[in-house]
């Protein structure tokens, strides 16, 4: 009787166990037969009431039973457990190659977007780009350009000086990127073509000064540079920075202690309704100033101005900003507001290159 009665259960608790659905009716159904009162338990129980010859023959039945219950819904367990876990895998995925935002948000700021622009236009006449530091000593800055202590020059430029070290000079922050040609020639022999732009600082604030701005430098070194070459490079660079075909300049003799001679550069142009147009009209704009570098500063340089000469120029970046993308108050630029880099930015993955267009 026992055997039957133990065949039906093992029949019907193993389909029970196979057909769980989830670990938690995979427990219930562990309860139901191996709990304190579960059917398997129970039948355990019977065992005390029979004789010593039917325990003999019925216990290794019930144990065998027990066994096998209890590995089948071991065994359902840890497939029941693997599933589970294969389902929230795929449930979780995260698709990495999705963007996070549906376009990119960030604006590329007017003066990093003339800056590339200029970088572009001198690499494609062969320029490198060279560095120097913002916080520059009296040589670099004022003596190697010619302007010995004392020389009124210097007054021009309303300098940042820096507290003095102790028994040491006192360090400025560089008034223009004039001291890069120094670094330059210091420590490269000609022929050297170099563009070199960055932050320059003065003491002084309006609608078109700002006490941090931007310039950009230019010197070619070699031996038979001359101011020819120096406007053509010019031209080159004015007509495809505001991508006009022809630009008309006038150079107009001016002074800088470290050029002879020296010029300061004109564009025609008109403003008509509210913007610049350059090329038209019968107004001038000043945007730069340049001459043919001094024998002086070439011999600060340990350079024979006997063999050598060449040419150099240096021109505000905000400046060439405000005029070509039509801001008029230069401040704006620094001010951080999101609204206006919103209005003046540039995607920043519209790459200016001379192929594709510089602007667009
Ligand atoms: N360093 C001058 C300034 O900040 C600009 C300049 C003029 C640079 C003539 C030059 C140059 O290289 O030749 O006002």
């Amino acid at each position: 009787m026992t055997k039957k009665t133990i065949e039906t259960l093992e029949t019907e608790l193993t389909s029970a166990i196979t057909g769980a659905a989830d670990i938690d009716a995979l427990e219930q159904l562990r309860i139901r037969a191996l709990g304190k009162k579960g059917a398997i338990t129970d039948l355990m129980k019977t065992l005390g009431r029979m004789s010593p010859e039917e325990r003999q023959t019925e216990g290794p039945l019930m144990n065998g039973l027990k066994t096998r219950i209890g590995e089948m819904i071991a065994a359902r367990k840890t497939d029941l457990e693997a599933a589970a876990l294969a389902a929230r895998i795929s449930e979780e995925t995260l698709d990495v190659s999705l963007p996070v935002r549906p376009g990119p948000e960030g604006r590329i700021h007017p003066v990093s977007q003339v800056l590339d622009e200029i970088c572009e236009i001198f690499a494609d006449m062969g320029f490198a780009v060279a560095e120097g530091p913002d916080i520059e000593d009296d040589f670099h800055n004022f003596t190697a350009l010619n302007m010995p202590p004392e020389h009124p020059a210097r007054q021009m430029h309303d300098t940042f000086y820096l507290p003095a070290e102790e028994g040491g000079e006192r360090m400025v922050l560089r008034t223009h990127t004039s001291p890069v040609q120094i670094r330059t020639m210091s420590s490269q022999k000609p022929p050297i073509r170099i563009i070199a732009p960055g932050r320059t600082y003065r003491s002084d604030s309006d609608a078109t000064h700002t006490p941090m701005f931007h310039q950009v430098e230019g010197l070619v070194i070699d031996e038979s540079t001359h101011m020819g070459h120096l406007k053509g490079c010019l031209e080159a660079f004015v007509s495809a920075f505001f991508e006009v075909d022809d630009v008309e300049m006038r150079f107009r003799p001016s002074y800088f202690p470290f050029t002879e001679p020296s010029a300061e550069v004109d564009i025609r142009c008109v403003f008509k309704d509210g913007e610049l147009r350059v090329g038209e009209g019968d107004d001038w704009l000043e945007i730069l100033g340049c001459g043919m570098v001094n024998p002086k500063v070439l011999e600060y340089c340990d350079l024979d101005p006997e063999r050598y000469q060449g040419f150099a120029f240096g021109c505000g970046i905000d400046r060439l900003a405000m005029l070509k993308y039509g801001m008029n108050d230069l401040r704006a630029f620094f001010d951080s507001d999101l609204r206006w880099l919103r209005h003046y930015g540039f995607a920043a993955l519209d790459i200016p290159t001379l192929g594709g267009g510089l602007s667009r």
